[in-house]
C-alpha cells in the first residue's frame, strides 16, 4: 500500500512557549516541506514537519510536479499547517531558482557606497527585464575565502547579503584595474508578490524570502569544504549548484526529475503512474527483488542520465578553474531512493553523500532513522529555519 503523505507527519510538540520558533516553509512544485525549530542556548532544536504532496489537489499523482494557483497552494500550506501543528507564525519562504536570475559579474573595486550605486547599474546588462521589475541581491565573491575551522553552527550564514568583508575602510583607495566579482540575484517582484500573498492567505508572517539554494547551503553545507556540489533531484528537474567555502560558483538546471523515474517506469510496464511512484519508492536500487529488476533498470537508466549531464558541467568546470571538487551532495526527494549511495559510487566519478540536514538540529533519539532517510527532502526547509533563527526573527 502507499503511504499516504500525511501519515509521514509528525507532531513533536513538546514546545510550550512560541516565541522562540521559526518555521521554514519550502514550497516545490510537487510538494510543500515545512520544518519549525527553537533556538535553546544557541542550539536548535526540530519542534515539528511535515510535507504535503501537491499533485492531488492538481488532480494529478503524488511525487507530479503540479501547477496550481495561489489559493490552492495556500490552502494546501493551511491543511498541512494543521497537520503537523505548526504552532508559530513567524516564516521564512524559498523562492525557487527558476523564478531568478543569479550570475557573476566583475566589476572595478570601490567603496562600499559607490558599489550600491554602481551594482543595479551594472546588472541592466545581464537583465532581460527592466530593472524596476526586479528585487536585486548580491554578495562579494572574496578572491581568498577565509577557511572556516570553526564547527559549523546555527551562526554561519549564507544568505546573498551585502558583505564588505574585503573592504575594510569606507573610503579606502582602489588600486587601478583592480577588479572584484559580484555574485548577484535578480527576482522578479511577480514572483515575490506571489509568495508574500500565498503566506498571507495562510495566515503566517512572512519574515523574509531566500532563493533555495541559500537555504540548501545553510542546512547540508560545512563551511571548511573548498569546492563542492549539490544536487536537487527535485520532480520535474534536477538542480545542480557548485559551491566554494559556502560561496555560489555555478548553477544549472538538468530536464530531469525523479516524476520522468515513475512517467518511465508506468510506461516501460504498463502500470499506472500511481502504481509507479510506488515501486519507485519501494525498491532498493542496488538490490532489487528478481521481480523488479525490470523497474531497478528504468530508474538506473533515468538516473544515469542526470548524472552523465550533472557530469559533464563539474568536468567543464574543473577544467576551467583548474579546481578540484571534492563532493557532490545529494538533496531532494528524488534523492530518497533506496541504494542511491552504493549505486552513484559505481555511476559517478566524484566521491558523494546524501544530505543530512537536521544533523544541524537537535531531534529525538526515536526519530533519528526517520529523519535520516526523508532529510533530503526537507534541506530547503531546515535551512530557512536556521536562518529564521540565526536572524532572531524568533
Ligand atoms: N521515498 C522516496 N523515494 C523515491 N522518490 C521519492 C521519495 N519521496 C519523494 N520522491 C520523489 O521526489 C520528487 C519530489 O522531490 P522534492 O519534494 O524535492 O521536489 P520539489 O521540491 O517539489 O520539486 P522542485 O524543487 O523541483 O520544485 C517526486 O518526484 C517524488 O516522486
Ligand atoms: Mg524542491
Amino acid at each position: 500500500m502507499f503511504e499516504n503523505i500525511t501519515e509521514k507527519l509528525k507532531n513533536l510538540n513538546f514546545l510550550q512557549k512560541k516565541s522562540q520558533s521559526f518555521l521554514g516553509v519550502d514550497i516545490g512544485s510537487s510538494a510543500i516541506k515545512v520544518v519549525q525549530l527553537k533556538k535553546e542556548k544557541g542550539v536548535a532544536i526540530l519542534e515539528t514537519y511535515g510535507e504535503l504532496s501537491l499533485g492531488p489537489a492538481g488532480g494529478t499523482e503524488v511525487g507530479r510536479s503540479t501547477n496550481l494557483s495561489d489559493k490552492q497552494i495556500s490552502a494546501s500550506l493551511i491543511n498541512l499547517l494543521e497537520e503537523s501543528r505548526v504552532n508559530v507564525s513567524e516564516c521564512g519562504v524559498c523562492i525557487p531558482i527558476r523564478s531568478a536570475l543569479v550570475f557573476d559579474m566583475e566589476i572595478p573595486k570601490m567603496t562600499e557606497d559607490q558599489l550600491k550605486k554602481i551594482i543595479p547599474i551594472e546588472a541592466r546588462r545581464y537583465i532581460p527585464v527592466p530593472i524596476s521589475e526586479v528585487i536585486l541581491d548580491w554578495r562579494i565573491i572574496p578572491d581568498d575565502p577565509l577557511i572556516d575551522d570553526e564547527p559549523d553552527d546555527i551562526e554561519k550564514d549564507n544568505r546573498p547579503a551585502i558583505n564588505y568583508n574585503n573592504y575594510d575602510k569606507k573610503d579606502e583607495k582602489f588600486k587601478q584595474g583592480e577588479k572584484v566579482k559580484i555574485f548577484v540575484v535578480a527576482i522578479h517582484k511577480n514572483a515575490i508578490e506571489r509568495y508574500q500573498n500565498i503566506i498571507k492567505q495562510a495566515e503566517l508572517s512572512l519574515n523574509f524570502l531566500e532563493i533555495e539554494i541559500f537555504s540548501t547551503i545553510r542546512s547540508v553545507i560545512d563551511h571548511n569544504i573548498s569546492t563542492v556540489a549539490m544536487l536537487d533531484i527535485g520532480a520535474s528537474v534536477s538542480k545542480l549548484y557548485i559551491v566554494e567555502y559556502g560561496v555560489v560558483k555555478d548553477s544549472h538546471i538538468i530536464n530531469k526529475g525523479s516524476q520522468d523515474i515513475s512517467l518511465a517506469i508506468s510506461r516501460a510496464l504498463g502500470i499506472s503512474i500511481k502504481e509507479a511512484e510506488e515501486k519507485k519508492r519501494a525498491i532498493d536500487l542496488e538490490n532489487p527483488a528478481s521481480s523488479d529488476k525490470e523497474i531497478a533498470d528504468v530508474m538506473a537508466t533515468n538516473l544515469k542520465y542526470i548524472f552523465i549531464e550533472a557530469n559533464k558541467v563539474l568536468k567543464r568546470y574543473q577544467s576551467i578553474y583548474n579546481k578540484n571538487i571534492k563532493e557532490l551532495i545529494f538533496t531532494g526527494g528524488g534523492s530518497v531512493i533506496k541504494g542511491l549511495p552504493a549505486f552513484t559510487s559505481k555511476n559517478l566519478e566524484i566521491n558523494s553523500q546524501i544530505a543530512d540536514p537536521f544533523s544541524k538540529v537537535r531531534t529525538p533519539a526515536f526519530l533519528d532513522e526517520v529523519l535520516k532517510e526523508i532529510g533530503p527532502e526537507f534541506a530547503v526547509a531546515v535551512g530557512l529555519a536556521l536562518r529564521g533563527l540565526e536572524d532572531g526573527n524568533s
